[in-house]
């Protein structure tokens, strides 16, 4: 009996990817672990053409020693562009048992030579400053049968594709946002089901989107161009091996259609009166004028395969409450503030105008409160032509929203006339919390949500007002806990380059990425918005890729960035003060080589509640824990000498910070500002940038610091990640559950308190008397926050690693808070763990699941060594490093164990 079975095979991160390009295929698995202690000693991969038998392997990797079961990369005979493969997997378990083979899997390969794009041109509408989304067609015919359909495609400009009628795919906004001036994503769809013997269609609209469209607050429109294109090739192979090819070129027709205009920002307005009926069917005929399409040759643009996880549809909220708030304005509750728009359903006379608008709040008396989206209108109109039924989404828009305003429907509009759709980019769900406390399981549900309203292509700040960008400082502060919550490797195997590629060559990083340019005349002019950001925002350079490599054991994503990761450290190293490694920032420490550059931004801890850190502190901490990254990176990647330069160079920082920051009485306090924060101690603790008997004294002022704020937190975005990590990790459990139990400003539990269904941007977001706080900046889902449920999932739970990819699992929960039970369940790269504990009387009880090939240590809340049980019999434990508590090891299984508590 094989006690071993291998499970959800992927292949660059997902389950049957098309269009890979060379260098993106790498394998993963699960192993099922049929029997407890479950381990691959073992394993042996085949690839073969789909339409061949293994006997004809393209890769065998025989029979491999070892534990491997991530990103282990293709290394066979070169694989052939469209050609599509199949893929299976034997398994030897801890014993020298063998699996059977699995059920193969499958991958295929897309464009691996980019001038296979010359094939196709760039089109677009003749008139290009047309304000409606232009749409284009051509028909083809197709004799016999096609056994193998793909649509090849991307835009200068947001597109969708219709074949005979049907739409090509359900994801949005293709073809993604990246900075499009450095390389422009394609997609790869199968069609085979749409394309038919005789008559064929196709067709595609285009709509502004990141490209061209309005974006952020500054109004910038052609960001990075002025003119919407579409380029596409349709690849058709019958049976016999013969290939066809359908591409975009001067053979297809244009004409502008009902949507007159669709914006990110703004909203998206249909007029039905112009339906372009049967458009992207066979034998389409119009009285309507179509127009020739200009035709541009492919020039050398990098056209490459997106990277990361489609956008999609994936939730839907029926309101919960609606009301008539004057006459024919009603107002409808969705429940949740997410991302995403509305579906229109609604038997209305021909010439109705419905015109919906989006806010996440609502003002004191009920109406809905815009004023935080600033200048984003976030509207959007259906004109109706005929009497009758419709159905309505708009295309190219989404809005930041819980609460809907709906005017001009004739009469009381029926309960389900609208429809909430949460769009976002699809990570899959990989966390879930469990908790006696509600108001916790509210907490972890706000943070989700806001999470999956602001990754959509890039890890944004907020989704509604007119900002909505790739912040790297949100990002970085916000990881840990996204990746609790949602499996994120591709998304960020995606952002990564994005940020790579909005570095300056010299090492200074962006405040955003994609960065925004702007087109003037021929010339991309980076937009004011791609400034360069330091400490904590630019950290994302090294602390998002160690992160990522940590939590889901990918060494090509450190591979791929230790150059982005060393050369922000070098800026770094620049910029110290003359003969010391602080930082102070400019002037104070010109480049001491005569270089000018433009200075970084330095935002602080980021809203704090009156309580700065001196920005030398954060500078001085963060190129500390930057250089740690590099450090491990360097040790990883076997780059020992690297290595052993960076821990010295961190060895030297902590000194230098020691000296500089620290008081005799073990205070935290700047230089330039002699003032001492909650921050100012956290990033010293979490950074381990205190000798281990400097801490105590450090853990002392920040309590102190704490209680003297009445038990509130003051930290920004800065410091919030490490403040619970930090107070539990020294013993001070019982102040974490204090401070996440709160219900007065600032804390979680006053957002909640206040009807929060997602994470606000600022602590006092809404006021009891004032309603809305500052219009300026006050987004109701700002996620950072929320990153404090990293903290829900390690501790809480008691679910974190102790080594990459979680090979090592530590099952630690603490207790406290009064809770009576928490749990989790968090699905790893290698499968699902999970942690259920409760507390009755001083019966303590754990119920554990750790998966196939990982070990687990189980550290239990208990100093007595003789209750400790495993499944009713007693079982022997070790002294844990935690004080309180006794440990033990145990392999893949599912366990239960009780102890008495305390
Ligand atoms: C964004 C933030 C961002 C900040 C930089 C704001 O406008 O919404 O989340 O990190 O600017 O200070």
């Amino acid at each position: 009996m094989p006690s071993i079975a291998p499970v959800k095979l992927r292949c660059a991160h997902q389950y049957a990817p098309l269009g890979l390009e060379n260098g993106q295929v790498a394998f993963s698995w699960q192993v099922q672990a049929l029997s407890r202690n479950a381990a691959q000693s073992a394993w042996q991969l085949q690839v073969a053409p789909a339409n061949a038998s293994f006997d004809a392997c393209v890769w065998d990797s025989g029979k491999t020693t070892g534990a491997d079961q991530l990103h282990i990369q293709y290394a066979g005979e070169a694989l052939e562009a469209h050609q599509h493969y199949q893929w299976r997997l034997k398994l030897w378990g801890a014993d020298g048992d063998e699996s059977d083979w699995c059920e193969p899997a499958y991958f295929a390969m897309g464009i691996l030579d980019r001038a296979e794009w010359k094939r196709a041109k760039w089109i677009r509408h003749f008139q290009g400053s047309l304000r409606a989304c232009p749409h284009f067609r051509r028909e083809f015919a197709v004799e016999g049968e096609i056994v193998d359909a793909r649509l090849y495609a991307t835009a200068k400009g947001l597109v969708e594709f219709e074949i005979n009628g049907q739409n090509v795919t359900g994801n949005k906004f293709l073809p993604g946002w990246t900075d499009y001036s450095i390389r422009l994503p394609s997609h790869c769809f199968d069609v085979t089901a749409l394309v038919q013997n005789g008559d064929n269609a196709i067709a595609c609209t285009l709509a502004e989107g990141w490209y061209r469209g309005e974006m952020t607050w500054e109004h910038r429109r052609t960001n990075w161009g002025a003119e919407l294109e579409a380029l596409a090739m349709l690849r058709l192979e019958r049976a016999d091996g013969s290939v066809e090819w359908v591409c975009t070129d001067e053979s297809w027709v244009s004409a502008p259609g009902p949507i007159l205009a669709a914006s990110m920002l703004n909203g998206e307005t249909y007029d039905a009166n112009l339906q372009l009926k049967g458009w992207s069917q066979p034998g389409f005929q119009t009285i309507k004028r179509t127009y020739p399409v200009r035709a541009k040759d492919v020039a050398d643009e990098l056209i490459e395969h997106h990277r990361g996880v489609p956008v999609t549809e994936q939730y839907e909220f029926q309101p919960v409450k609606r009301w008539q708030q004057s006459p024919g304005k009603w107002i409808f509750d969705l429940g949740q503030n997410f991302s995403g728009y509305v579906r229109l359903k609604a038997d209305i006379p021909g010439g109705t105008v419905i015109r919906l608008r989006f806010a996440e709040v609502l003002t004191p008396d009920k109406e809905i409160y815009v004023d935080n989206l600033r200048t984003a209108l976030a509207t959007d109109t259906y004109i109706a032509a005929d009497d009758g039924e419709v159905t309505w989404t708009p295309k190219f828009t989404f809005h930041g929203f819980q609460y809907v305003e709906l005017s001009g429907f004739p009469g009381e509009p029926p309960e389900d006339v609208i429809t909430g759709v949460f769009v976002g980019s699809f990570c899959p769900e990989a966390g879930k919390l469990r908790c006696s406390n509600p108001m916790l399981e509210k907490l972890a549900s706000n943070a989700v949500w806001t999470q999956r309203s602001n990754y959509l292509e890039a890890p944004t700040d907020c989704p509604q007002r007119d900002e909505r960008l790739g912040w790297t400082g949100d990002a970085q502060a916000y990881l840990r806990t996204a990746i609790a919550f949602h499996d994120v490797a591709a998304f960020f195997d995606k952002w990564l380059q994005d940020l790579e590629d909005a570095c300056e060559p010299d090492g200074r990083a962006p405040m955003v990425a994609p960065t925004g340019c702007r087109a003037e005349g021929k010339k991309l002019i980076p937009s004011p918005n791609g400034g360069t950001a330091e400490a904590a925002w630019g950290d994302a350079t090294t602390i998002c890729p160690t992160t990522i490599y940590k939590c889901y054991g990918d060494q090509r994503v450190l591979e791929k960035h230790y150059g982005m990761m060393t050369r922000y450290v070098d800026f770094y190293r620049r910029t110290t003060a003359p003969g010391t490694k602080i930082r102070y920032g400019y002037p104070l420490d010109k480049l001491p080589n005569g270089e000018t550059v433009d200075t970084p931004t330095l935002f602080g801890d980021w809203l704090n509640v009156n309580s700065d850190t001196a920005g030398e502190i954060i500078r001085t901490a963060f190129y500390a824990e930057s250089v740690r990254c590099c450090c491990i990176a360097a040790y990883v990647l076997g780059k020992a000498e690297e290595a052993e330069t960076f821990s010295k160079e961190w060895e030297a920082i902590r000194a230098d910070f020691q000296r500089e920051f620290r008081t005799t009485d073990g205070r935290i306090i700047g230089r330039s500002k002699a003032i001492e924060s909650q921050t100012g101690y956290l990033l010293a603790l979490q950074f381990d940038l205190l000798e281990e008997d400097q801490r105590p004294a450090a853990v002392k002022h920040l309590v102190a610091n704490i209680r003297a704020h009445d038990t509130h937190l003051t930290t920004g975005f800065v410091g919030l990640p490490y403040l619970l990590p930090v107070l539990s990790r020294f013993g001070q459990t019982e102040l974490c559950y204090e401070l996440l139990l709160k219900q007065d400003y600032p804390s979680w539990g006053y957002e909640i308190a206040h009807g929060a269904t997602s994470i606000w941007e600022r602590w006092n977001g809404y006021h009891d008397k004032d309603g809305p706080g500052d219009p300026n900046m006050n987004s109701y889902a700002h996620y950072a926050y929320g990153a404090v449920c990293e903290w829900l999932f390690s501790d809480m739970a008691g679910i974190d690693l102790l080594e990459p990819a979680f090979a090592k699992i530590r099952i630690r929960p603490r207790v406290g808070g009064g809770l009576t039970s928490a749990g989790a369940t968090h699905e790893c790269v290698r499968g699902v763990i999970r942690s259920d504990w409760q507390l009755d009387g001083d019966t303590f009880t754990l119920e554990v699941e750790i998966p196939g090939n990982a070990t687990a240590e189980i550290h239990l809340p208990t100093t007595d060594a003789s209750s400790v049980t495993k499944g009713d019999t007693a079982v022997p434990t070790t002294e844990s490093d935690e004080p309180g508590y006794r440990m033990l090891t145990v392999g893949a299984g599912s366990y239960v164990f009780q102890c008495q508590f305390g």
